[in-house]
């Protein structure tokens, strides 16, 4: 049992009490942003005269030593540990003696630890919205592959009207588009800096937090030294996102399922994304995407633990914060990995357009604009409406598609009707008539593909530390 704070305690700690308390096993993640903060925060004891430049110099020259070594595994963190700051300073202090005891000057665990896990945390923002965009890109593939390809929409998951494959999927453009606008939100939020917060209330020692803040690419120092240590709004508000992240993923998988079961066969996930049954050699099952719609209630318990875990804590710090990083950790790992995988399926899957050109053709999905079409022939829209529900109800008896109709007994309902009927109906026609922008019409589409590309172009992530301007 290795720990800091043995000077007030007659007693050594139980050793379950121990092992309950400590958090090396999952806070070893941040060694990087832990030896990183120490050295901002070294250098400006330095700058300040808190240390000479020669301490200052003495450590970070060793903590530099220290972080290429748990890089390149020659040095390995020991769970005998604490947690993660006790280590690397208990290997400072082994190393250089006396003057590795003056690098904890100023600062608390408490606001080390808030340091640490946003500095993690910002990265993690980034990593997620650089998968995000890639995920865009294969959506914005297959959308521009397929403005002609038709297929029914639905509503009810009842075959509504006809659309295309190109439109259905720049929905999910439009999703995932909103979720990377939350990542940079959550971002510009985030990045002030609670280092020189002390253990709640500040230092006695005049530490120039504008620079070790500025150092570490934050905007700047946080305004409330409470706050500073005590805040984990910005990780509820990444779980949060994440959350909506899996829903849309979820969404997405449930369609894809959807679509390659035996009654639709809309795609056919490449081999390299599904999987067999040990029982049933027939089987081709769509586990990648049943297995990211299971692990979204997994974020979704995340973001109600941590909530739940903040709801009562008086400030400033409370060691119930601990609990914010397993969960958290998990839920990005999660939600990264659902990320990589579902676009890795996405792009190979293979769509068979003529199956679902004929599920549309066969769905009645042209019957709103065979009611269209009466309207623009002087019918009311509510008598259209009910003549066309009568050519449904003829065409289930007969089990017919509308335009398998013959003229004379599209007449026999309606007098209105003539030979151009057919064109009208058409599932081009249906499509390539809706050119409103948003609407799945090719031109309209083509709009929008532009526009999407332009986005993507265009939408770099700022770098730490770097302002949007
Ligand atoms: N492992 C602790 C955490 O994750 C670090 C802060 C410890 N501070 C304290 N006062 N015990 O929150």
């Amino acid at each position: 049992m290795a720990q800091l704070w043995g000077g007030r305690f007659t007693k050594e700690t139980d050793r379950l009490v121990y092992q309950f308390n400590a958090s090396i096993s999952f806070d070893r993640r941040f060694v990087t942003q832990d030896i990183e903060g120490s050295m901002a925060h070294v250098r400006m004891l330095g700058k300040q005269g808190i240390l000479t430049q020669e301490e200052a110099a003495q450590i970070t020259a060793e903590l530099k030593k220290i972080l290429a070594e748990t890089q390149d595994g020659t040095l390995e963190i020991s769970e005998e540990y604490e947690d993660i700051h006790s280590f690397v300073e208990a290997v400072l202090i082994q190393r250089i003696g006396d003057t590795g005891k003056k690098l904890h000057t100023g600062r608390s665990r408490n606001d080390q630890v808030a340091l640490d896990m946003r500095m993690y945390t910002r990265e993690q923002v980034q990593q997620t919205d650089a998968l995000l965009k890639e995920l865009l890109e294969a959506v914005l593939a297959v959308m521009k592959a397929h403005t002609q390809t038709i297929m029914p929409g639905f509503t009810h998951l009842q075959k509504a009207q006809p659309v295309t494959l190109a439109h259905h999927m720049g929905a999910y453009f439009e999703m995932f588009k909103r979720d990377r606008l939350r990542m940079r939100d959550i971002y510009e939020r985030m990045n002030y800096c609670p280092l020189g917060s002390g253990a709640l209330a500040g230092t006695t020692y005049p530490l120039d937090r504008a620079d070790t803040a500025q150092a570490l690419g934050f905007y700047g120092p946080m305004l409330n030294s409470m706050d500073g240590v005590s805040d984990r709004d910005y990780l509820i508000e990444f779980l949060s996102a994440l959350c909506t992240v899996m829903m849309h993923l979820s969404r997405f998988s449930e369609e894809i399922i959807i679509w390659n079961s035996n009654e639709y066969q809309f795609v056919e996930i490449d081999d390299a994304y599904s999987t067999g049954s040990s029982i049933m050699p027939q089987k081709k099952n769509p586990d990648i995407a049943e297995l990211v719609r299971g692990k979204t209630g997994r974020v979704y318990g995340a973001l109600l633990s941590l909530l739940t875990a903040m709801k009562g804590l008086p400030l400033a710090y409370n060691k119930d914060m601990q609990e914010d990083k397993e969960l958290t950790f998990d839920a990005i790992d999660t939600a990264k990995g659902c990320l990589a995988l579902f676009r890795g399926m996405l792009s190979t899957i293979r769509f068979r357009k003529e199956r679902m050109r004929e599920s549309a053709a066969l769905g009645f999905t042209n019957a709103t604009d065979a009611a269209d079409y009466l309207v623009n022939h002087g019918v009311p829209f509510r008598d259209a409406h009910g003549i066309v529900g009568k050519i449904v109800l003829y065409c289930i008896e007969k089990n017919i598609a509308i335009d398998e109709m013959s003229l004379d007994e599209f007449k026999s309902i309606s007098p209105v009707f003539e030979e151009d009927i057919y064109e009208a109906i058409s599932m081009e026609a249906c499509v390539n008539k809706r050119l409103t922008i948003g609407a799945p019409g090719k031109e309209a589409m083509e709009q929008v593909i532009a526009l999407e590309e332009a986005y993507l172009a265009q939408s770099a992530f700022p770098q730490a530390g770097q302002r949007e301007q």
